[in-house]
């Protein structure tokens, strides 16, 4: 079974690619969970340039999400939505509507989770956007409320109870997806 993680921060030190990074640590064995990293190489979305073919970067991203049994979201909040960036490559990959990669498929879900410092629009936001794209969204969820202080010493998160929630959220999503994948 084969996550993707995909975290909406672009920064070097994000809070929400180590918290994908500590979530592959509560991975089943034979659970693979791969970071995708090419969000920031993403073109602003263009109708007329969304053609065949797709910039290499957005095809990159529809191949990575096709060969997904799951995906794991961490997004921090910006402005009380989702980093533009994140939505600009959701829409990309809404691309085309029918048989977009997020779409349709039994085998995708997505679980909102994210690590930020007020608990709930953007994830509000990202759960309306890929529930519009078709995808199945996962009721867990994680918010981490304080990010500056949520990691300890050795990246893991300082809360016991969130690092056990997080652990949920991950088998929730790989379980569903194992299952769908032996059906
Ligand atoms: C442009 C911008 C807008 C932000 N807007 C919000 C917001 O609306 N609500 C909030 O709780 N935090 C907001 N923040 C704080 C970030 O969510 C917070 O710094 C988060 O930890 C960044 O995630 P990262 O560590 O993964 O980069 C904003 C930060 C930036 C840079």
């Amino acid at each position: 079974v084969k996550v993707l993680g995909i975290s909406g921060s672009l920064r070097s030190d994000s809070h929400n690619t180590r918290l994908l990074r500590v979530a592959a640590e509560h991975l089943a064995p034979g659970v693979e969970l791969e970071v995708w990293d090419g969000l920031a190489a993403v073109p602003p979305y263009d109708e007329d340039a969304d053609a065949e073919p797709a910039p290499a970067a957005v095809q990159e991203l529809r191949d990575a999400l096709r060969e997904a049994d799951a995906v794991l979201f961490a997004t921090p909040e910006y402005n009380g939505s989702v980093p533009g960036q994140l939505k600009n490559a959701l829409d990309w990959a809404s691309r085309p509507f029918t048989t977009n990669p997020l779409r349709g498929k039994p085998r995708r879900w997505s679980a909102p989770a994210r690590a930020c410092s007020a608990p709930v629009w953007a994830q509000a936001e990202l759960r309306k956007v890929l529930t519009t794209i078709g995808a199945r969204v996962l009721e867990d969820e994680l918010a981490v409320p304080t990010a500056d202080d949520a990691f300890d010493g050795d990246g893991r998160l300082a809360d016991g109870e969130q690092e056990r929630a997080l652990a949920q959220v991950v088998a929730g999503l790989h379980g569903h997806a194992a299952e769908l994948a032996a059906a």
